[in-house]
């Protein structure tokens, strides 16, 4: 579907507060048809990033063209080799690994080792990486490929948003080719690292920006649904019993991620937010969707990453449908209310309101762990 198609479509079912089979189907991102399909992955290792890429490269519904690295939750220097120890893990050694972005477009880097661990893995310690990444950055690597196939690829991002920022910075028409974008990002109901916002869209509150405002069609998985994704015991010991590379290695990151998680105090096991931005790719019958036009705070000082998420039918009171279609179409998207000390009104920063994202509002957490389990242990 064209980008102009998605906004119709958008348009066209903002009267269902949750997404239909339907309107699913005829959203532009997920993978309910056809396939195998062209996907980057840009990530940073990361314990759920990790079993997230085992994951995608167990899924014969992806054609995986890159796996891009960034700095997100430990440096550059660790994700880069995490990435490239998954791909050897998976036996998945044909697919290019590039490095990208060493620190956020206009930040300084915030890391998450206090939940990752100092290696980002949760501790667990795997050989050094025999491969090497290709000579491409990132983004020109993004770039390529995205150009090679134009509106056949679909991003997905499950770390800070730097390299594709910089990739569509580089070139006007990118957004333009690129089929979707499917992120582990953001929130519409409050943060982790900050009360506001979630890391991914925290650490590079400018990059995260930049991609949804692009007019790329895009999927947020945000902590909305990824909060419900707490690994337990069971899941590892599942893990452990089977016999596999993939399984074992996924088993021996869980358990000690599980292990980080109590000795730092947590009640519950880390959460699997990466990897279920890549199940709600594979089947996004296992989400609810609801649509809105989403921006990013980029100057509060409390609340920057925060995502905003509007909808004419997002608030407490519920219009009929006929209305609510109708408000859809006169909606102004706006900013703060002016201050006293300024002759500024309040900033209108689109004219209409136009949803620029399928935002995932529930979820069936037993089915997905069903899937993720049984892919990295070999059972499906
Ligand atoms: C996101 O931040 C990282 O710590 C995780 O890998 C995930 O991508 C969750 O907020
Ligand atoms: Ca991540």
């Amino acid at each position: 579907m064209t980008r102009r198609g998605f906004v119709t479509s958008s348009v066209a079912t903002l009267a269902a507060s949750t997404f239909t089979r339907e309107a699913l189907a005829s959203s532009p991102n997920p993978a309910t048809a056809g396939g195998p399909f062209r996907v980057i992955i840009d990530t940073d290792p990361g314990v759920d990033d990790a079993l997230a890429l085992l994951l995608a490269m167990r899924s014969p519904e992806l054609k995986i063209e890159a796996i891009t690295a960034v700095a997100g939750n430990v440096p550059l220097e660790l994700t880069l080799p995490n990435a490239l120890r998954m791909v050897e893990i998976a036996g998945r050694t044909d697919l290019p690994v590039a490095a990208g972005a060493k620190a956020p477009l206009v930040r300084r880097l915030v890391t998450a080792a206090y939940a990752h661990g100092e290696n980002g893995l949760g501790g667990a310690v795997f050989p050094e990486p025999k491969i090497k990444p290709v000579s491409e950055p990132a983004a020109q690597f993004i770039q390529q490929l995205v150009r090679r196939y134009p509106g056949e690829v679909t991003l997905i991002t499950i770390g800070p948003l730097t390299n594709v920022a910089t990739a569509l910075n580089s070139d006007p028409e990118l957004a333009a080719m690129v089929k979707s974008l499917v992120m582990m990002g953001g929130s519409l109901s409050g943060g982790n690292i900050t009360p506001a916002a979630e890391f991914n869209v925290y650490v590079d509150p400018e990059a995260a920006r930049i991609v949804f405002q692009s007019g790329i069609p895009i999927t947020m998985v945000g902590l909305d649904v990824t909060r419900k994704t707490s690994l337990t015991e069971d899941h590892v010991r599942l893990l452990e019993a089977a016999q596999n590379p993939v399984s074992q290695a996924a088993a021996k990151i869980a358990r000690n991620a599980l292990n980080h998680n109590r000795e730092q105090g947590f009640l519950v096991g880390p959460n699997m937010h990466d990897s279920l931005a890549v199940a709600g790719f594979l089947d996004p019958s296992l989400l609810k969707w609801k649509q809105y036009y989403v921006d990013v705070e980029t100057v509060g000082e409390l609340t920057a990453g925060e995502t905003l998420g509007y909808s004419p039918n997002a608030g407490d009171l519920r219009r009929d449908a006929g209305m609510e279609k109708q408000v859809g179409v006169t909606m102004r998207i706006r900013g703060s209310a002016p201050t006293l000390g300024s002759t500024r009104t309040s900033p209108v920063l689109r004219d209409k309101f136009v949803p620029n994202s399928n935002v995932a509002a529930d979820v069936d957490s037993a089915r997905f762990f069903d899937l993720l389990i049984g892919r990295l242990s070999g059972k499906q």
